[in-house]
């Protein structure tokens, strides 16, 4: 594996020249992990099958979980869909509104495509990242790019090249090192369906963001905060996003998730059952944190700024998984956000795959 440092440089024409030799491995079959604003991809050519399946071989993902393209430009559009079929109107509005951005639309596949990108799908999951690296890579390349997040499956994704390199390092041609994913939560995965659309995937691109812009009702798919529902996109289905230690949310009152955890721990501590020692970790705002006197070690604890905790806690949730598990902890208590607003929703979709649907509601 070759690695490439361009964390900083945003200046396009310097990117692509820099760019040109993981560029060249990727249109020529290769495989390339890249920073995007969301998390780290790892790329193949989407236009051939030997290097689309080279991507569920180093992943170990399930050869029936499609792949999202990556374009960097419109005109790479005709490479990827039908073009046979009239683009629908939404979908035009909201490539308008949020490309470049972190939102996946589900659209009719072209012929063009490799089969393994849409295994027995009719449809393509397409976005076009808002990161420099990431659309000059795509550009340089002149090649739609299936990229699925560069985490061996099942683990949380990566926010950084080091989490990439930890997870896939000796499976990638290429790693291209651009410094922290800006959200560090995945894309929305939106399906445009007769009477409404529906978010598959909560992501960056939030349901007042959508239904903003187009008139049909913007609902969510059932399995989005519900562990007992059936997914309906494919890689929704598996164990996801999760570190080796369980995790735990409780979401509600200050004074009544902070009882809680405590009873939580007490409940462990009291036990007789069980003769693991628990060795818990915290991710709450750092008000409460103060305010009801935590104090685990520093890597097994973090407080992030309160007056944008979902933020804060999409930006850094997959790094801080997986360094706890670094830490030894065997249990993560996390302070949970409001699902109802912004990035609330994907943060909390996350917890809830992460901990296998143990998020409490208290008080
Ligand atoms: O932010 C992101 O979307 C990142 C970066 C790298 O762009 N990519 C990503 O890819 O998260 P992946 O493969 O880890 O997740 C793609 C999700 C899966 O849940 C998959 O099942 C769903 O999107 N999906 C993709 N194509 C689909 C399709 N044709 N129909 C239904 N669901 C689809
Ligand atoms: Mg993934």
């Amino acid at each position: 594996m070759q690695r490439l440092t361009v964390e900083g440089i945003r200046q396009e024409a310097q990117l692509r020249e820099m760019l040109r030799e993981p560029a060249q491995s990727l249109r020529r079959g290769g495989l390339v992990a890249f920073p995007t604003e969301t998390v780290y991809g790892l790329g193949a050519n989407a236009l051939v099958e030997e290097a689309v399946r080279r991507i569920f071989e180093a992943k170990e993902r399930p050869r029936d979980n499609p792949l999202i393209v990556h374009i960097a430009q419109d005109d790479q559009l005709r490479d990827v869909i039908d073009e046979s079929q009239p683009l629908h109107e939404d979908a035009v509005r909201l490539m308008r509104a949020f490309w470049p951005g972190p939102l996946t639309l589900l659209l009719p596949a072209g012929a063009r495509l490799a089969p393994s990108v849409h295994p027995g799908q009719p449809l393509v999951g397409v976005r076009m990242p808002d990161h420099p690296v990431a659309r000059a890579l795509i550009a340089e390349a002149g090649v739609p790019v299936a990229a699925p997040s560069a985490n061996r499956s099942g683990r949380p994704s990566p926010t950084t090249a080091d989490d990439v390199e930890a997870d896939l390092g000796g499976q990638v041609d290429w790693l291209i090192d651009g410094g922290p994913c800006p959200i560090g939560v995945e894309s929305t995965v939106l399906l445009l369906e007769p009477d409404c659309a529906r978010i598959l995937r909560p992501g960056g691109v939030t349901q007042e963001m959508i239904a903003s812009v187009i008139d049909r009702p913007v609902l969510y798919a059932a399995d989005a905060f519900d562990v007992s529902s059936a997914p309906l996109a494919p890689g929704m289905k598996y164990r996801h996003y999760a570190p080796n230690a369980s995790v735990h949310v409780w979401w509600g009152a200050p004074e009544a998730i902070d009882e809680a955890m405590r009873a939580f721990l007490l409940e462990a501590v009291q036990d007789d059952e069980v003769d693991e020692v628990m060795v818990p970790a915290l991710i709450a705002p750092d008000d409460f944190v103060r305010r009801f006197g935590w104090a685990l070690s520093d890597e097994r604890q973090a407080a992030l700024p309160a007056d944008a905790y979902a933020e804060e806690l999409a930006h850094h949730l997959y790094r801080l998984l997986r360094a706890f598990d670094r830490a030894g902890a065997t249990d993560v208590l996390v302070h949970g956000v409001d699902p109802t607003h912004g990035v609330g929703a994907a943060v909390m979709n996350r917890l809830y795959k992460a901990s296998a649907g143990r998020v409490r509601w208290v008080g």
